[in-house]
Protein backbone atom coordinates (compact mmCIF):
# COMPACT_ATOMS: atom_id res chain seq x y z
CA UNK A 1 0.00 0.00 0.00
CA UNK A 2 2.90 2.26 0.62
CA UNK A 3 2.90 4.03 -3.15
CA UNK A 4 -0.07 5.59 -2.14
CA UNK A 5 0.84 6.93 1.03
CA UNK A 6 0.41 10.77 1.04
CA UNK A 7 3.06 13.27 1.47
CA UNK A 8 1.51 16.70 1.04
CA UNK A 9 -0.66 18.05 3.93
CA UNK A 10 -3.95 17.68 4.18
CA UNK A 11 -6.24 20.09 2.00
CA UNK A 12 -7.51 22.28 4.75
CA UNK A 13 -6.76 26.55 4.74
CA UNK A 14 -3.78 26.52 6.93
CA UNK A 15 -5.85 30.10 8.51
CA UNK A 16 -8.39 27.87 9.90
CA UNK A 17 -7.01 27.55 13.69
CA UNK A 18 -8.67 24.44 14.52
CA UNK A 19 -6.71 22.59 11.57
CA UNK A 20 -4.58 19.81 13.48
CA UNK A 21 -0.73 19.96 13.58
CA UNK A 22 0.66 16.58 12.07
CA UNK A 23 -0.95 14.77 9.08
CA UNK A 24 -1.11 12.27 11.45
CA UNK A 25 -3.90 13.97 13.66
CA UNK A 26 -5.99 13.69 11.09
CA UNK A 27 -7.86 9.95 10.74
CA UNK A 28 -9.62 11.40 7.66
CA UNK A 29 -9.68 14.03 4.93
CA UNK A 30 -12.40 14.62 2.19
CA UNK A 31 -12.33 17.07 -0.11
CA UNK A 32 -14.20 17.96 -2.78
CA UNK A 33 -16.22 14.88 -2.96
CA UNK A 34 -18.89 14.59 -5.87
CA UNK A 35 -21.70 12.26 -6.26
CA UNK A 36 -24.08 11.95 -9.15
CA UNK A 37 -26.74 9.60 -10.13
CA UNK A 38 -28.32 8.66 -13.30
CA UNK A 39 -32.16 8.68 -12.45
CA UNK A 40 -34.83 7.07 -15.01
CA UNK A 41 -38.16 7.94 -15.48
CA UNK A 42 -40.82 8.13 -17.75
CA UNK A 43 -42.37 4.99 -20.01
CA UNK A 44 -40.52 1.86 -19.15
CA UNK A 45 -37.70 3.93 -17.68
CA UNK A 46 -36.79 5.37 -21.19
CA UNK A 47 -35.44 8.78 -19.97
CA UNK A 48 -32.77 9.57 -18.12
CA UNK A 49 -31.57 12.56 -15.81
CA UNK A 50 -28.86 13.37 -13.58
CA UNK A 51 -29.60 13.86 -9.76
CA UNK A 52 -26.46 15.58 -7.59
CA UNK A 53 -26.89 13.95 -4.47
CA UNK A 54 -23.50 15.48 -3.25
CA UNK A 55 -22.26 18.53 -5.07
CA UNK A 56 -19.02 19.40 -3.28
CA UNK A 57 -18.09 17.99 0.33
CA UNK A 58 -14.87 18.59 1.78
CA UNK A 59 -13.69 18.09 5.79
CA UNK A 60 -11.71 16.31 8.20
CA UNK A 61 -12.08 14.19 11.20
CA UNK A 62 -9.38 13.87 13.73
CA UNK A 63 -8.58 10.53 15.38
CA UNK A 64 -10.98 10.28 18.52
CA UNK A 65 -13.40 13.17 17.29
CA UNK A 66 -16.87 11.97 17.74
CA UNK A 67 -18.44 14.31 14.38
CA UNK A 68 -22.32 14.33 13.88
CA UNK A 69 -23.64 15.37 10.04
CA UNK A 70 -26.48 16.70 10.15
CA UNK A 71 -29.46 18.42 7.52
CA UNK A 72 -32.75 17.35 5.81
CA UNK A 73 -33.73 14.02 4.55
CA UNK A 74 -32.09 13.57 1.04
CA UNK A 75 -29.48 16.23 1.47
CA UNK A 76 -26.98 14.06 0.89
CA UNK A 77 -25.68 12.32 4.11
CA UNK A 78 -25.97 8.39 3.25
CA UNK A 79 -24.25 9.19 0.18
CA UNK A 80 -21.65 11.56 1.99
CA UNK A 81 -21.00 8.16 4.01
CA UNK A 82 -20.80 5.06 1.07
CA UNK A 83 -18.37 7.92 -0.48
CA UNK A 84 -16.28 8.10 2.61
CA UNK A 85 -16.10 4.42 2.21
CA UNK A 86 -15.92 3.45 -1.17
CA UNK A 87 -19.08 1.84 -1.06
CA UNK A 88 -20.16 3.90 -4.11
CA UNK A 89 -18.17 4.78 -6.80
CA UNK A 90 -17.27 8.61 -6.53
CA UNK A 91 -18.12 11.27 -9.77
CA UNK A 92 -15.34 13.20 -8.08
CA UNK A 93 -13.35 14.68 -5.04
CA UNK A 94 -10.38 12.38 -2.74
CA UNK A 95 -11.06 10.78 0.54
CA UNK A 96 -7.57 10.26 2.54
CA UNK A 97 -7.87 7.75 5.20
CA UNK A 98 -4.93 7.50 7.58
CA UNK A 99 -3.00 9.02 5.09
CA UNK A 100 -4.07 6.97 2.30
CA UNK A 101 -6.03 7.73 -0.86
CA UNK A 102 -8.66 5.30 -1.26
CA UNK A 103 -10.04 6.09 -4.53
CA UNK A 104 -6.52 4.90 -6.03
CA UNK A 105 -6.85 1.81 -4.58
CA UNK A 106 -6.55 -1.67 -5.72
CA UNK A 107 -9.30 -4.17 -5.12
CA UNK A 108 -7.06 -5.93 -2.85
CA UNK A 109 -5.55 -3.12 -1.06
CA UNK A 110 -8.89 -1.74 -0.60
CA UNK A 111 -10.43 -5.17 1.06
CA UNK A 112 -7.12 -5.13 3.13
CA UNK A 113 -7.87 -1.26 4.11
CA UNK A 114 -11.96 -1.72 4.64
CA UNK A 115 -12.05 -3.62 8.09
CA UNK A 116 -10.29 -0.35 9.57
CA UNK A 117 -14.02 1.69 8.58
CA UNK A 118 -17.23 0.37 9.30
CA UNK A 119 -20.95 1.42 8.72
CA UNK A 120 -23.83 1.06 11.31
CA UNK A 121 -26.89 1.62 9.30
CA UNK A 122 -30.29 2.70 10.82
CA UNK A 123 -31.91 -0.74 10.35
CA UNK A 124 -29.67 -3.41 12.45
CA UNK A 125 -31.89 -6.23 11.43
CA UNK A 126 -31.32 -5.45 7.22
CA UNK A 127 -27.68 -5.39 8.27
CA UNK A 128 -27.48 -8.56 9.76
CA UNK A 129 -27.87 -11.98 7.89
CA UNK A 130 -31.27 -13.95 9.05
CA UNK A 131 -29.75 -17.59 8.49
CA UNK A 132 -26.46 -17.02 10.56
CA UNK A 133 -26.13 -17.68 14.33
CA UNK A 134 -24.17 -14.54 16.47
CA UNK A 135 -21.12 -17.13 16.58
CA UNK A 136 -21.05 -17.26 13.04
CA UNK A 137 -21.69 -13.86 12.08
CA UNK A 138 -18.90 -12.69 15.23
CA UNK A 139 -16.31 -14.93 13.88
CA UNK A 140 -16.57 -14.17 10.41
CA UNK A 141 -16.10 -10.51 11.30
CA UNK A 142 -13.12 -11.54 13.81
CA UNK A 143 -11.82 -13.18 10.94
CA UNK A 144 -11.79 -10.07 8.46
CA UNK A 145 -10.12 -8.14 11.08
CA UNK A 146 -7.68 -10.82 12.66
CA UNK A 147 -3.82 -10.13 12.81
CA UNK A 148 -1.96 -13.64 13.33
CA UNK A 149 -4.17 -16.72 12.40
CA UNK A 150 -6.67 -17.61 15.68
CA UNK A 151 -7.49 -20.62 16.87
CA UNK A 152 -11.52 -21.48 17.26
CA UNK A 153 -10.90 -21.37 20.65
CA UNK A 154 -9.52 -17.97 20.70
CA UNK A 155 -12.35 -16.58 18.36
CA UNK A 156 -14.53 -18.12 20.84
CA UNK A 157 -13.39 -16.21 23.57
CA UNK A 158 -12.84 -13.08 21.30
CA UNK A 159 -16.91 -13.65 20.53
CA UNK A 160 -17.11 -13.75 24.74
CA UNK A 161 -15.87 -10.23 24.78
CA UNK A 162 -16.93 -8.83 21.79
CA UNK A 163 -21.05 -9.56 23.16
CA UNK A 164 -19.53 -8.23 26.63
CA UNK A 165 -18.25 -5.14 25.45
CA UNK A 166 -22.00 -4.38 23.86
CA UNK A 167 -23.52 -5.30 27.05
CA UNK A 168 -24.68 -8.80 26.28
CA UNK A 169 -24.86 -12.30 27.83
CA UNK A 170 -22.34 -14.81 26.15
CA UNK A 171 -25.43 -17.12 26.28
CA UNK A 172 -26.57 -15.20 23.11
CA UNK A 173 -23.52 -16.71 20.88
CA UNK A 174 -26.39 -19.26 20.02
CA UNK A 175 -29.44 -17.65 18.52
CA UNK A 176 -30.49 -16.12 15.42
CA UNK A 177 -31.00 -12.06 14.93
CA UNK A 178 -34.80 -12.23 14.47
CA UNK A 179 -34.72 -13.54 18.32
CA UNK A 180 -33.60 -10.15 19.18
CA UNK A 181 -35.31 -6.78 20.30
CA UNK A 182 -34.17 -3.64 17.78
CA UNK A 183 -31.97 -2.01 20.90
CA UNK A 184 -30.23 -5.80 21.08
CA UNK A 185 -30.02 -6.58 17.35
CA UNK A 186 -27.91 -2.76 17.16
CA UNK A 187 -25.86 -3.84 19.88
CA UNK A 188 -24.97 -6.84 17.65
CA UNK A 189 -24.41 -4.96 14.91
CA UNK A 190 -21.71 -3.21 16.98
CA UNK A 191 -20.18 -6.40 18.09
CA UNK A 192 -19.61 -6.96 14.79
CA UNK A 193 -18.23 -3.68 13.90
CA UNK A 194 -15.92 -3.66 16.32
CA UNK A 195 -15.21 -7.59 15.44
CA UNK A 196 -13.13 -6.45 12.51
CA UNK A 197 -10.95 -3.86 14.79
CA UNK A 198 -11.50 -0.77 12.88
CA UNK A 199 -10.68 2.84 13.59
CA UNK A 200 -13.54 4.70 12.22
CA UNK A 201 -17.18 3.93 12.74
CA UNK A 202 -20.18 5.61 10.45
CA UNK A 203 -23.25 5.50 11.87
CA UNK A 204 -26.15 6.56 9.83
CA UNK A 205 -28.92 7.39 11.95
CA UNK A 206 -28.01 4.10 13.88
CA UNK A 207 -29.98 5.27 16.91
CA UNK A 208 -32.88 6.59 15.16
CA UNK A 209 -35.17 3.78 15.07
CA UNK A 210 -34.83 2.84 18.51
CA UNK A 211 -37.24 4.05 21.80
CA UNK A 212 -35.44 7.05 23.60
CA UNK A 213 -34.53 4.76 26.30
CA UNK A 214 -32.85 2.25 24.19
CA UNK A 215 -31.12 5.35 22.44
CA UNK A 216 -29.81 6.21 25.67
CA UNK A 217 -28.18 3.47 26.33
CA UNK A 218 -26.76 2.37 22.83
CA UNK A 219 -25.36 6.20 22.42
CA UNK A 220 -23.50 5.34 26.36
CA UNK A 221 -21.90 2.20 25.09
CA UNK A 222 -20.71 4.07 21.96
CA UNK A 223 -19.31 6.77 24.44
CA UNK A 224 -17.26 3.58 26.40
CA UNK A 225 -16.38 2.00 23.29
CA UNK A 226 -14.67 4.76 21.53
CA UNK A 227 -11.99 5.44 23.91
CA UNK A 228 -11.40 1.49 24.75
CA UNK A 229 -10.83 0.27 21.38
CA UNK A 230 -9.66 4.19 20.14
CA UNK A 231 -12.64 4.81 17.95
CA UNK A 232 -13.29 8.13 15.72
CA UNK A 233 -17.36 8.55 15.16
CA UNK A 234 -18.69 9.82 12.00
CA UNK A 235 -22.74 10.01 13.29
CA UNK A 236 -25.27 10.70 10.77
CA UNK A 237 -28.50 11.94 12.19
CA UNK A 238 -31.52 14.50 11.96
CA UNK A 239 -32.18 14.48 15.86
CA UNK A 240 -30.29 17.77 17.16
CA UNK A 241 -30.93 16.81 20.65
CA UNK A 242 -29.12 13.22 20.31
CA UNK A 243 -26.32 15.34 18.33
CA UNK A 244 -26.19 18.15 20.73
CA UNK A 245 -25.64 15.77 23.90
CA UNK A 246 -23.05 13.06 21.90
CA UNK A 247 -20.99 14.94 19.35
CA UNK A 248 -17.90 17.34 19.96
CA UNK A 249 -18.29 18.80 16.63
CA UNK A 250 -20.99 18.94 14.37
CA UNK A 251 -21.37 19.70 9.96
CA UNK A 252 -24.65 21.18 8.80
CA UNK A 253 -24.94 20.01 5.02
CA UNK A 254 -27.41 21.73 2.27
CA UNK A 255 -27.99 19.89 -0.64
CA UNK A 256 -24.98 18.25 -1.53
CA UNK A 257 -22.62 20.67 0.71
CA UNK A 258 -21.61 21.71 3.69
CA UNK A 259 -22.28 25.01 4.57
CA UNK A 260 -21.58 25.00 8.95
CA UNK A 261 -19.48 23.24 10.67
CA UNK A 262 -18.06 23.70 14.75
CA UNK A 263 -17.89 23.29 17.66
CA UNK A 264 -21.70 21.76 18.80
CA UNK A 265 -21.56 23.91 21.55
CA UNK A 266 -20.84 27.01 19.81
CA UNK A 267 -22.77 26.41 16.77
CA UNK A 268 -26.53 25.17 18.01
CA UNK A 269 -25.92 28.15 20.28
CA UNK A 270 -24.83 30.54 17.87
CA UNK A 271 -26.01 29.45 14.24
CA UNK A 272 -24.53 31.43 11.46
CA UNK A 273 -25.61 29.81 8.67
CA UNK A 274 -29.90 30.62 8.02
CA UNK A 275 -30.29 27.29 7.56
CA UNK A 276 -28.62 25.81 10.45
CA UNK A 277 -30.69 28.49 12.53
CA UNK A 278 -33.74 27.10 10.75
CA UNK A 279 -33.22 23.92 11.98
CA UNK A 280 -32.82 24.67 15.18
CA UNK A 281 -35.38 26.54 14.97
CA UNK A 282 -37.81 23.41 13.47
CA UNK A 283 -36.26 21.18 16.20
CA UNK A 284 -37.99 23.28 19.32
CA UNK A 285 -41.50 22.74 17.38
CA UNK A 286 -40.92 19.35 16.18
CA UNK A 287 -37.92 17.73 18.60
CA UNK A 288 -37.45 14.24 16.59
CA UNK A 289 -39.02 15.42 13.05
CA UNK A 290 -36.64 14.20 10.00
CA UNK A 291 -37.33 17.39 7.41
CA UNK A 292 -38.70 15.53 4.32
CA UNK A 293 -37.16 17.39 1.27
CA UNK A 294 -38.60 16.36 -2.30
CA UNK A 295 -41.90 17.28 -4.27
CA UNK A 296 -43.96 17.45 -1.01
CA UNK A 297 -41.80 19.18 1.06
CA UNK A 298 -38.72 21.51 0.61
CA UNK A 299 -37.08 22.15 -2.83
CA UNK A 300 -33.40 22.31 -2.12
CA UNK A 301 -31.81 24.07 -5.18
CA UNK A 302 -28.48 23.36 -6.56
CA UNK A 303 -25.14 25.44 -5.81
CA UNK A 304 -24.68 26.31 -10.10
CA UNK A 305 -25.71 29.38 -9.48
CA UNK A 306 -25.05 30.93 -6.37
CA UNK A 307 -26.31 29.72 -3.06
CA UNK A 308 -28.68 26.73 -3.06
CA UNK A 309 -30.30 28.10 0.02
CA UNK A 310 -31.22 31.47 -1.34
CA UNK A 311 -34.93 30.56 -2.45
CA UNK A 312 -35.72 29.34 1.26
CA UNK A 313 -33.45 31.61 2.79
CA UNK A 314 -35.08 35.10 4.97
CA UNK A 315 -32.08 37.03 4.28
CA UNK A 316 -31.49 36.68 0.92
CA UNK A 317 -29.53 39.75 -0.79
CA UNK A 318 -28.27 40.03 -4.75
CA UNK A 319 -25.02 38.52 -4.01
CA UNK A 320 -26.65 35.35 -2.79
CA UNK A 321 -27.39 34.53 -7.31
CA UNK A 322 -23.90 35.49 -8.57
CA UNK A 323 -21.57 33.10 -6.38
CA UNK A 324 -21.61 30.32 -4.35
CA UNK A 325 -20.06 31.74 -0.86
CA UNK A 326 -16.72 30.32 0.40
CA UNK A 327 -16.33 28.49 3.91
CA UNK A 328 -14.74 31.82 5.71
CA UNK A 329 -14.03 30.84 9.71
CA UNK A 330 -16.38 32.84 11.96
CA UNK A 331 -15.41 32.06 15.23
CA UNK A 332 -12.29 29.28 16.47
CA UNK A 333 -13.73 25.95 14.27
CA UNK A 334 -16.71 27.15 13.36
CA UNK A 335 -16.91 27.86 9.43
CA UNK A 336 -19.81 29.16 7.03
CA UNK A 337 -20.00 29.35 3.77
CA UNK A 338 -23.50 32.00 3.45
CA UNK A 339 -23.20 35.72 2.04
CA UNK A 340 -24.81 37.23 4.97
CA UNK A 341 -24.42 35.32 7.92
CA UNK A 342 -25.90 35.90 11.56
N1 LIG B 1 -28.91 5.03 -5.80
C1 LIG B 1 -29.47 6.19 -6.08
N2 LIG B 1 -29.94 6.46 -7.33
C2 LIG B 1 -30.48 7.65 -7.65
N3 LIG B 1 -30.62 8.66 -6.77
C3 LIG B 1 -30.20 8.47 -5.51
C4 LIG B 1 -29.62 7.24 -5.09
N4 LIG B 1 -29.27 7.34 -3.77
C5 LIG B 1 -29.65 8.58 -3.39
N5 LIG B 1 -30.19 9.27 -4.42
C6 LIG B 1 -30.69 10.66 -4.37
O1 LIG B 1 -29.65 11.47 -3.90
C7 LIG B 1 -30.13 12.43 -2.99
C8 LIG B 1 -29.41 12.30 -1.65
O2 LIG B 1 -29.78 11.07 -1.05
P1 LIG B 1 -29.20 10.56 0.35
O3 LIG B 1 -27.72 10.59 0.28
O4 LIG B 1 -29.83 9.26 0.64
O5 LIG B 1 -29.71 11.68 1.36
P2 LIG B 1 -29.97 11.63 2.95
O6 LIG B 1 -29.24 10.45 3.51
O7 LIG B 1 -29.46 12.94 3.45
O8 LIG B 1 -31.44 11.54 3.13
C9 LIG B 1 -31.63 12.23 -2.91
O9 LIG B 1 -32.22 13.13 -3.81
C10 LIG B 1 -31.82 10.83 -3.37
O10 LIG B 1 -33.07 10.67 -3.98
MG1 LIG C 1 -29.93 8.83 4.68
Amino acid sequence: MREHRIVRPAPTKASWSDKPEKPSDFLLCASGLKKVYPRRFGFLGAEKEWVTAVADVSFFLRRGERVALVGESGCGKTTTALLLLYLVEPTGGEVLFEGISIYGLSGRQLRRLRPRMQMIFQNPYLSLNPRQRVERMLAEAIRVGQRAKMSRHEIRERSEKLLEAVQLPPDVLGRYPHEFSGGQQQRLAIARALAVLPSLLVMDEAVSSLDVLTQQAILHLLQGLQEQYGLTYLFISHDLRVVSWFCERVLVMYAGAIVEEGPVKQVFSHPAHPYTAFLLQHLQVHPTADLEAGPTGFFQGTWESGCAYRERCPRQKADCSFSRPEMVEKTPGQRVSCWNPL
